[in-house]
């Protein structure tokens, strides 16, 4: 089963391949909270994958969320109904000392450094959304 998961992978991500462990999260929009055209199926299935990636790493392990992989070949390889949205592959695995010849020189830079955050300022606001700036001014 492992070896057919990975035939799913995108390209660009043979990374995944020394894996020991993928999981698959999916979800149905009718299956979860739906309040008018907000559909809680995604964020909860968000939810539910960082506190498995959470507890991957308690453990001991890596755990890297994929988008890049073929939806409709996991769900005729794992069973899952059409009605379904594969929305992510976790792939788990152990840290390595040693980096796979397999990677890009970019992957190599994302592996060995972490990559720059957003400032805080830019996701978080207080009180109230930022208005934005005047036309003409400079930011
Ligand atoms: C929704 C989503 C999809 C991703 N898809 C891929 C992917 O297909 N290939 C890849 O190499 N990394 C992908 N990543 C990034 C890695 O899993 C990355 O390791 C993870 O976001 C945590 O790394 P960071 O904390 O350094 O950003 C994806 C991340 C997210 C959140």
């Amino acid at each position: 089963m492992l070896e057919k998961m990975k035939a799913t992978f995108s390209k660009g991500n043979v990374w995944c391949e020394a894996d020991s462990m993928v999981i698959a999260a999916f979800a149905e929009k009718d299956g979860d909270c739906l309040i008018k055209d907000r559909e809680y199926y995604l964020f909860d299935t968000g939810l539910q994958t960082a506190f498995l990636i959470l507890r991957a790493t308690e453990l001991g392990l890596v755990a890297h969320p994929i988008a890049g992989y073929s939806p409709q070949l996991v769900r005729e390889i794992l069973g899952i109904p059409d009605t379904m949205q594969v929305i992510t592959l976790v792939n788990v695995g152990k840290h390595s000392e040693t980096i796979s010849p397999a990677l890009s020189p970019k992957q190599v830079e994302q592996e060995t450094h972490r990559p720059e955050r957003l400032p805080l300022e830019q996701v978080a606001f207080f009180n109230r959304y930022p208005a934005p700036a005047p036309e003409g001014s400079i930011a």
